[in-house]
């Protein structure tokens, strides 16, 4: 028996928060995993407040009020009674904020395994695979801190790229990105870059600006305060990471006829709420949606190829800007889940936790 310690969040109030003690004993066909390294950005504060509408609470359910609130790390196979997966394995996916993680391996193969149990089952595959680091060409045990931080993040920002290229921009010349500042916002923004052809304008708090403009990614960098300083002569179209109506009214103001498309990613100002009421429907980009249809389309390993190049230019770029925080103990997590609440983490840094 295991000793396994749990960040419990209320799900109707996030301040509110507390680690559990409880017990684990992976059954037959099961295995219990020891989470090592885990990423925490806003990205996991966005699963808990949209959790009740988009399902993320369901992956590691709680007893009411609380939730666990999904990350992405790494982690060792501690104890198995699964004949396919061996103790001493690292494996990267999907985790709750804990010490431990008792899944039930399917579909075994040498890349990993689908964790079957029963309330996964019709959740997205996604969020269900777990992969052997071993059977990963491009890992380095030394890169762990930025995969775990940038994978999810980074791949979405290479898939609205991909996904804007074949829509035609929708017209738009310029393409505008509130909350410039993330790690997400920051991913698409290199790649976009990369490709040249379109102007790439970072929306972000006026705290965020010079870090925004410094790291050279964007052509221009408006504060959320200055939006009359933005240009209306050409369309553009606003890939959302902040999710703040108030935002997105005064862009429509301010573009009128200009503002062509919303592409509607995150939620980093989780409290504005309110909807947006002026400037084009929102559209929902989901990644998980986009991975499936273009692991169709390219084939595993063509996505993977793709992926591998665009991933390898952008951790070149982030030696000159990121600067990575490891910690671990009960106190660490807290402090850095109040951080993201209260939307004081630093743009700059990025947290890798163990509990
Ligand atoms: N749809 C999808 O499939 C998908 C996939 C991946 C990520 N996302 C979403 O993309 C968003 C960005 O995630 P991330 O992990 O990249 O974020 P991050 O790097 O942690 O973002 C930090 C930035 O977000 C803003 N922010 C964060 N907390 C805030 C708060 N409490 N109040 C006000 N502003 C706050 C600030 O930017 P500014 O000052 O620049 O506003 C801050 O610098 C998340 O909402 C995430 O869920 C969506």
């Amino acid at each position: 028996m295991t000793e396994v310690k749990d960040f419990l969040v209320d799900k109707s109030a996030l301040r509110l928060n507390r680690f559990a003690s409880a017990d684990a004993i992976p059954g037959e066909g099961q295995a219990l995993l020891r989470l090592d390294r885990f990423a925490l950005t806003s990205n996991n504060v966005t699963y808990a407040a949209i959790g009740e509408q988009f399902g993320y609470w369901k992956f590691f359910p709680a007893p009411a009020p609380n939730g666990r609130v999904p990350v992405w790390g790494f982690a060792d196979v501690v104890e198995s009674k699964c004949a396919d997966v061996a103790v001493g394995e690292r494996i990267w996916g999907y985790y709750p904020i804990a010490t431990h993680l008792v899944v039930t391996p399917m579909r075994v193969n040498t890349r990993g395994f689908v964790d079957g149990a029963a309330h996964r089952v019709s959740l997205p595959p996604v969020y269900n695979q777990y992969e052997r680091v071993a059977a990963d060409p491009a890992y380095r045990r030394e890169h762990e801190g930025h995969i775990a931080l940038f994978r999810p993040l980074f791949v979405t920002g290479f898939l609205i790229d991909d996904f804007l290229d074949e829509s035609g921009f929708f017209g738009a010349r310029r393409v505008m990105l509130s909350s410039a500042s993330s790690k997400t916002a920051l991913g698409l923004a290199k790649c976009l870059k990369d490709r040249a052809g379109v102007e790439v304008i970072g929306l972000t708090s006026a705290r965020n600006a010079e870090f925004v403009r410094k790291i050279g990614y964007y052509d221009r960098v408006v504060s959320y305060e200055r939006l009359g300083e933005l240009p209306n002569d050409q369309p553009a179209l606003l890939v959302d990471m902040a999710g703040d109506a108030p935002l997105i009214d005064a862009l429509a103001h301010r573009l009128g006829d200009a503002f062509v498309y919303n592409c509607m990613v995150g939620g980093t100002h989780w409290e504005t709420g309110a909807r947006a009421t002026e400037g084009p429907p929102r559209t929902l980009f989901f990644a998980p949606d986009r991975i499936m249809k273009r692991n169709k389309d390219w084939g595993a390993d063509g996505f993977a190829a793709r992926y591998a190049t665009a991933w390898s230019g952008f951790l070149d770029s982030t030696a000159g800007w990121l600067k990575i925080i490891e910690k671990s103990g009960e106190e660490a997590v807290s402090d850095a889940w109040r951080a993201l609440l209260d939307g004081q983490a630093r743009p700059e840094e990025g947290y890798v936790l163990r509990v």
